[in-house]
């Protein structure tokens, strides 16, 4: 299979077909992604949260994000991946943000990067977008402003909310994005946007309307149970699988029934 590349990803929403995007953080997760003919791996600054165990992702470095992104982009073979620009790599100053924008494909081998906001960061994303840098962009619920928006809640409920998720949306894609994730917002509001733009939208919590969707890999696969958003779906339970592994192997090592033979040298 050749690489996607974004026309492909454009030209999937101009075909109809839906775009699968998901996260990860490791080679194996990635390999993983990679084979299961995903469109899009997203090395995604949820790893301060699933990987690192911080409970937002705001603490999460730029230095962070290069190392997990180059072990996704070695073991990508087909998926687009895309870097994760994380809090305050991009917010404070427009050059830093081209340069952090340009280390995700020069130093870690990723072809595009993400970023949250709107209106506010229009042009960040045309500067980084004028530099050759492929830009998806994401709004609603953007976790990166977390205190600001007083927790992880659904966005867009009342008028005022909804106008200005809608020129969000708007405003990053006359940017230059290729594609945007709506987070957290009512269906009605994602078919809206959905309507509204031509570029794709990638939904997490924001319906079935959507050209394309994304979920945090380590949710999916029952990786992680600290909480749960409503708008995951749980297709494993790799957590249990892990635990009972794990103790199956002490209860053998103490017991002296591992090793064997069959696992020790002559
Ligand atoms: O960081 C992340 O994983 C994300 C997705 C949930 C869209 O931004």
């Amino acid at each position: 299979m050749p690489k996607i590349t974004i026309p492909d990803i454009s030209t999937k929403k101009a075909e109809g077909r839906k775009i699968t995007v998901l996260t990860a953080y490791d080679f194996p997760t990635a390999q993983i992604v990679d084979e299961a003919g995903i469109d899009i791996v997203l090395v995604g600054d949820s790893l301060g949260m699933v990987v690192q165990g911080i409970d937002s992702t705001l603490p999460v470095t730029m230095d962070e994000m290069i190392y997990h992104t180059r072990m996704v982009s070695r073991a990508v073979k087909t998926s687009l991946v895309v870097g994760d620009m994380p809090f305050l790599s991009y917010q404070a100053d427009r050059a830093e943000a081209v340069r952090n924008a340009g280390r995700f494909l020069k130093e870690a081998g990723a072809e595009a990067v993400k970023l949250e906001g709107g209106v506010a960061v229009v042009e960040t994303i045309r500067a980084i977008v004028a530099a050759g840098i492929p830009v998806m962009g994401h709004v609603g619920l953007t976790p990166q402003h977390v205190h600001a928006l007083g927790g992880y809640k659904v966005q867009g409920r009342d008028e005022a909310a909804r106008e200005k998720i809608l020129a969000d949306a708007r405003a990053v894609q006359e940017a230059g994005v290729f594609a945007v994730v709506l987070e957290a917002i009512p269906s009605a509001l994602a078919r809206e946007i959905g309507g509204m733009l031509s570029i794709p939208t990638i939904g997490i919590g924001a319906g079935p309307h959507c050209d394309g969707q994304v979920l945090v890999l380590h949710d999916l696969l029952g990786l992680f149970d600290r909480f749960t958003p409503k708008f995951v779906k749980r297709y494993a339970s790799l957590k249990d699988e892990a635990l009972r592994a794990v103790k199956e192997y002490k209860k053998e090592v103490e017991s002296g029934a591992f090793p064997t033979d069959e696992q020790s040298f002559k």
